[in-house]
């Protein structure tokens, strides 16, 4: 109910709205409404009261509440969920357990603050609270364990298509599904999956964007590489509708994938590459090889060209461009 007393203040944002007319619109008592006002200023509204007039709507918090992520969406799966959470470790490990509990597809676990996040190859991914967004989305395509990267791949090219809607920035996808600005990385990409021996159960696809913190939100050992939204685009961003943007990204790229499959993602990803015909050293768990990037082949697999002149394929890996 407090949701709709929102709805109804959202409706008439800056302007009046008397108790008397929420309380005939929704069928409730004054006693209500007042209650649910002081909840929603509690949540951090800025709502005017005034006896003769009633409420008004004078501005909503940046905080990533379902009803705000809701508001205006309009997406088929991505967020048939939305789960809100202040503190957690990590939103894909609150996923994995969901996952494991039966959650539904498209079911999003946002957090205000992630304590222990999760980077690829067993890296530390860090977050400023309350300033940047991390989330993550339960997926369950019927794919192979071989076919895993793709969505990762699919991923980055929602947060590229989404930043270009939102703050009129350059960025650029660096194999495999690292978003920068101007060299900088202000977006990271982990997925997970529960699965059997070649038959996936479900993906946790795990998305961190530094929106708008700033240098000294960042250790000393990543500020050389790392940027934010904000530290580029010169202007705190509305992380509402950041999120927002790449949800319905990520809502259109996934049927995409699943009516035409991974060719029709891989093309739009090549637009966005930046890692194309250059130097490089990719790191992998395995270990460290320097030569030059080739491209990428139609199962997503970086190709680098060793010294000796063969081509080598990865499907994992951190790539250093050497520009
Ligand atoms: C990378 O190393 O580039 C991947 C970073 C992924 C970070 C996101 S933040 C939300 C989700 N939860 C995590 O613990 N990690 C991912």
């Amino acid at each position: 109910m407090r949701d709709k007393v929102l709805h109804t203040l959202k409706k008439n944002k800056g302007r009046w709205v008397s108790g008397e007319d929420i309380c005939k619109q929704l069928a409730i008592s004054r006693t209500m409404v007042w209650k649910h006002i002081g909840s929603l200023k509690e949540q951090g509204y800025q709502i005017e009261t005034q006896r003769r007039l009633g409420y008004r709507l004078l501005k909503s918090p940046d905080i990533l509440y379902p009803q705000e992520i809701y508001a205006g969406l309009n997406t088929k799966l991505m967020g048939s969920k939305i789960i809100h959470l202040e503190r957690v470790d990590s939103t894909n490990e609150v996923a994995k357990g969901l996952a494991r509990q039966g959650a539904e597809e498209g079911t999003v676990v946002i957090a205000e603050e992630q304590n222990c996040g999760k980077g690829r190859l067993g890296r530390h991914w860090y977050s400023a609270a309350g300033k940047d967004i991390v989330f993550s989305v339960l997926l369950k395509p019927k794919i192979s364990l071989s076919e895993t990267p793709q969505v990762s791949m699919l991923a980055a090219v929602a947060v590229a298509r989404a930043m270009e809607a939102v703050c009129d920035t350059k960025v650029g996808i660096k194999w495999p599904n690292d978003l920068l600005i101007n060299n900088k990385k202000f977006c990271g990409i982990l997925v997970e999956i529960g699965a059997e021996i070649d038959c996936v159960r479900h993906v946790v696809l795990g998305i961190g964007i530094n929106v708008n913190s700033l240098a000294d939100n960042w250790p000393r050992e990543i500020r050389g590489h790392t940027s934010s939204l904000r530290a580029e685009v010169g202007e705190k961003l509305s992380r509402v509708k950041v999120l927002q943007a790449v949800l319905k990204e990520l809502d259109h790229l996934y049927s995409v994938w699943k009516e035409e499959g991974f060719a029709a993602i891989l093309k739009l990803w090549r637009t966005w590459c930046i890692s194309q015909h250059c130097n490089a050293r990719v790191e992998t768990l395995q270990g460290s090889y320097t030569g030059r990037i080739e491209g990428v082949n139609n199962t997503g697999e970086l190709l680098l060209r060793m010294s000796d002149g063969s081509i080598r394929a990865f499907s994992s890996g951190d790539v250093s461009l050497r520009l």
